[in-house]
């Protein structure tokens, strides 16, 4: 094996916005970093998400989640410039906020308590009368009840954001290794040793970071099951002249994310679809007939692109993130299904931590793989 770089002290197996982002968290902190990603970096759930930075927006109930979500929203900023300054990359993050309209009376009883949620945590909110709701912003449909407006609630550029983390990784010197698929998890006994590649060349290491999204639970030599699956969700650019959102809009069945450049994101299904990346007919169909409802004055918007992406989803929506329970120097980060742009900076914050510090208080015990582990061993023993 010939290879330019000293032996890594971390391969990170996943070349998405979580293994870009603790790539270049390990390099900072003076690992010596191989990211192994068998496409370009960047290009999957990174590049089919919308950005939306919606801590509140995405969750129904107080834990460990939030508290992970909030921490990371607030981290946003600083990081975000570091990643600007490093790479010279703008990532198009904008603290814009976000209106959830009421369609239904039911719908007006959801936003209400989510405010109470909002609220509780100390993040902003005002509640608007459908005239209010049209005059901040006045294509949404005169048919809505109400809206609820959440101040703390941002977007980014997620492909932006893949390109910058990239070039400010590979400037603390990490290796990033592109076209590059990893089949295996190497042992020596319990302890991790490296990481084969389908190429049949081997990375030897003391620590690997399985980050590998809704793939990860197909890497051979596991120590135990990471049931990640793919959860594909279909999204639209439309440019229209006659709407301008000054902020993301959403109702219970779309949102609509604007873009600096004056295109406007529909996003996005919720399907169960295996690993197949396609965009359908319904799925678009339902995506366009949900942004007329809420918008029809983008009746006239050119369609400009239609993508889909896989997200990493897990039995309980919580991702799954900290160490082996069963293998030193194995750890995972992963299934952060809807919320993988947001979770980058605690994520890469927390991993950074274990692997320097030993230790990292926002892994919370409901996150660790070992809730899988323990499943596995009972499945087994019945
Ligand atoms: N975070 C929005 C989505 O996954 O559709």
């Amino acid at each position: 094996m010939t290879r330019s770089h000293p032996l890594p002290d971390l391969v990170v197996v996943g070349g998405g916005v979580i293994g870009l982002a603790v790539t270049r968290e390990g390099a900072r902190r003076g690992l010596r970093v191989s990211l192994v990603e068998r496409g370009e970096p960047g290009m999957e759930a990174t590049w089919a998400s919308a950005g939306m930075l919606s801590p509140i927006g995405e969750v129904t109930s107080a834990g460990p989640f939030l508290d992970l979500a909030l921490r990371s929203f607030d981290g946003y900023p600083p990081w975000v410039r570091s990643v600007e300054e490093e790479s010279g990359v703008e990532v198009e993050y904008r603290e814009c906020g976000k209106l959830q309209v009421a369609t239904s009376d039911e719908a007006a009883a959801r936003l209400k308590a989510r405010r109470s949620l909002a609220e509780a945590h100390g993040l902003a909110t005002d509640w608007l009368a459908p005239r209010e709701v049209r005059e901040l912003e006045p294509s949404v449909a005169s048919s809505v009840q109400g809206g609820l407006l959440l101040h703390r609630d941002h977007r980014v550029d997620g492909r932006s954001l893949a390109r910058a983390l990239r070039a400010s990784a590979a400037r603390a010197g990490a290796e990033i290794l592109a076209g590059r698929e990893a089949r295996e998890i190497l042992w020596n006994g319990t302890r991790v040793s490296g990481v084969a590649l389908a190429d049949g060349s081997a990375l030897a290491c003391g620590s690997v970071l399985l980050a590998a999204g809704a793939w990860s639970g197909r890497l051979a030599g596991l120590p135990h099951p990471i049931p990640v699956r793919p959860v594909r969700g279909q999204m639209l650019a439309l440019m229209s002249r006659d709407v301008t959102l000054r902020r993301v809009v959403e109702s219970d069945n779309v949102y609509l994310v604007p873009r600096d450049d004056g295109r406007v994101l529909v996003g996005a299904t919720v399907e169960e679809a295996g690993f197949v990346k396609a965009c359908t007919v319904a799925g678009v169909g339902q995506l366009l007939t949900s942004a007329l409802a809420l918008c029809p004055a983008l009746a006239g918007a050119e369609i400009l692109e239609s993508w889909s992406g896989l997200r990493p989803g897990t039995p309980d929506g919580l991702p799954i993130l900290g160490p082996s329970p069963e293998a030193e120097g194995l750890v995972v980060a992963t299934g952060h299904f809807r919320n993988g742009i947001l979770l980058a900076p605690a994520t890469a914050r927390a991993v950074g931590e274990l692997l320097t510090e030993g230790r990292s208080a926002l892994l919370a015990p409901e996150f660790s793989p070992s809730r899988f582990a323990r499943e596995a061993a009972r499945t087994e023993r019945r």
